[in-house]
């Protein structure tokens, strides 16, 4: 056994054991899992994690140690999230959300109640799943950068809207990274552009904190990232939680979307005085096991080391690429020449079929678990297969623990599908 394969097999240990069997029209087949991109298999060690303390949950609203345990082990994840993504401890807070569309759309709120008066635009693009595209589009007059032929993000447009529309920017909001391409963006260069224009930048991150080391506080201040969001479920922390990471002071001045108790410092009939933030976002009953299971995902990415899992999945998307570059019945959308700075991602369609029908061929004949259709970016799918009889893609999502050979399965169905 090569060392690659060892190192390969080392991070498949890393995730719950996701090829068991199912039956399907050829028999059982294993599952062979391709759609990370929508939600990822639990680490071993945050089941482990959640084993632990869930027995725990019943002190959780008791004057008790263990309650005071827990509390303090959901308040150091805040810490544990700040540093993965190199916020500022003392200045950046991380506000618990259900996922990365609560969180974005908490964020619009925020935004909105900062600037509504001054008839604000927020500049957004084709290349945004819906979750970053409509909590804009529903308060903000919103105006979308446009992407180049090769389905990549257009920084001359980016730069020509911001001028088009300065003094009325107040934020730019772009994905990390592609959910459809895998295209991941130079997002501390259009920091520097929005910053230029007096606009701040959120980054949503759902495709991107999985895949590479993110800093938000880098040495240059003018490329500092000022909002960042994330899914725990796309980072194999199951129990759904999210994380919404930026400057307190940006939500102090601001109102939540939600209001309930424990939010607030004082509440009569004729004052109430909220909580400082994060608390002050966070009313009601909290997620604590979503909370430690995100925490314990990020040591273990950690652990593992980034740069390990980058070269895996690298390994992976070059090797799918290759593969399906050579069956001529294959549309890749992408430019399949790029493979620098990209997610393992590919979505294709396959000539003369629909995008549901080799999804479902593939699963019912070979166990290969994909997506396919608009997969949240309606309007970057469209732009990518426009003028063609394709109305959706195939996407294959996939992520450390995934191998060669499962590619090898795929490229083998393919090779049949006519
Ligand atoms: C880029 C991107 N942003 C946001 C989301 C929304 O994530 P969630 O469903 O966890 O809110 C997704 C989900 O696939 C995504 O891919």
């Amino acid at each position: 056994m090569n060392k690659n394969q060892d190192t390969a097999d080392s991070l498949r240990n890393l995730t719950v054991d996701i090829a068991s069997l199912m039956p399907t029209n050829n028999g059982n087949l294993f599952n062979i899992y391709f759609d990370n991109g929508a939600t990822t298999p639990p680490m071993e060690s945050v089941v482990k994690a959640i084993e632990e303390y869930t027995p725990w949950y019943k002190y959780v609203a008791t004057n008790s140690l263990k309650a005071d345990f827990l509390s303090s082990l959901y308040e150091r994840g805040r810490k544990t999230i700040k540093r993965f993504v190199g916020a500022n401890l003392e200045n950046d807070i991380a506000i618990y959300t259900k996922n990365s569309t609560e969180a974005i759309n908490i964020l619009s709120n925020v935004i909105w109640m900062r600037h509504y008066k001054q008839n604000p635009v927020v500049i957004t693009t084709y290349m945004e799943h819906l979750s970053d595209y409509l909590p804009w589009k529903f308060r903000f007059e919103t105006i979308l950068v446009d992407v180049l032929p090769d389905g990549r993000l257009s920084m001359q447009d980016l730069e020509h809207k911001l001028w088009q529309y300065r003094q009325r920017v107040k934020l730019v909001a772009v994905t990390g990274a592609s959910n459809v391409t895998g295209y991941v963006n130079p997002i501390h260069d259009i920091a520097r552009l929005a910053h230029q224009y007096g606009a701040e930048i959120f980054v949503d991150g759902a495709q991107l904190v999985q895949h590479r080391t993110v800093c938000m506080r880098t040495a240059d201040p003018a490329e500092h990232i000022d909002y960042l969001s994330f899914s725990s479920h796309k980072i194999y922390a199951p129990a759904f939680s999210g994380v919404l990471i930026g400057p307190q002071k940006a939500f102090d001045a601001a109102l939540p979307l939600y209001f309930g108790a424990g939010m607030e410092t004082f509440a009569t009939d004729y004052e109430i005085k909220l909580k400082k933030s994060p608390a002050r976002y966070e009313g009601g009953s909290n997620n604590l096991l979503g909370a430690i299971a995100t925490s314990c995902a990020l040591l273990t990415i950690d652990q593992t080391g980034m740069s390990a899992i980058r070269k895996q999945e690298q390994d992976l998307l070059a090797y799918g690429i290759s593969l399906l570059s050579q069956n001529p019945n294959v549309i890749i959308y992408g430019d399949t020449g790029y493979l620098e700075d990209r997610i393992p991602m590919i979505s294709f369609n396959v000539q003369g079929k629909t995008c549901k029908e080799t999804a479902d061929y593939l699963y019912d004949n070979y166990g290969l678990i994909t997506k396919n259709g608009l997969i949240g970016s309606n309007l970057y799918v469209q732009k990518l297969t426009e003028g063609t009889p394709y109305d959706g893609v195939v996407r294959v999502s996939m992520a450390f623990f995934n191998q060669r050979f499962e590619l090898d399965r795929l490229a083998e169905a393919l090779m049949g599908f006519q």
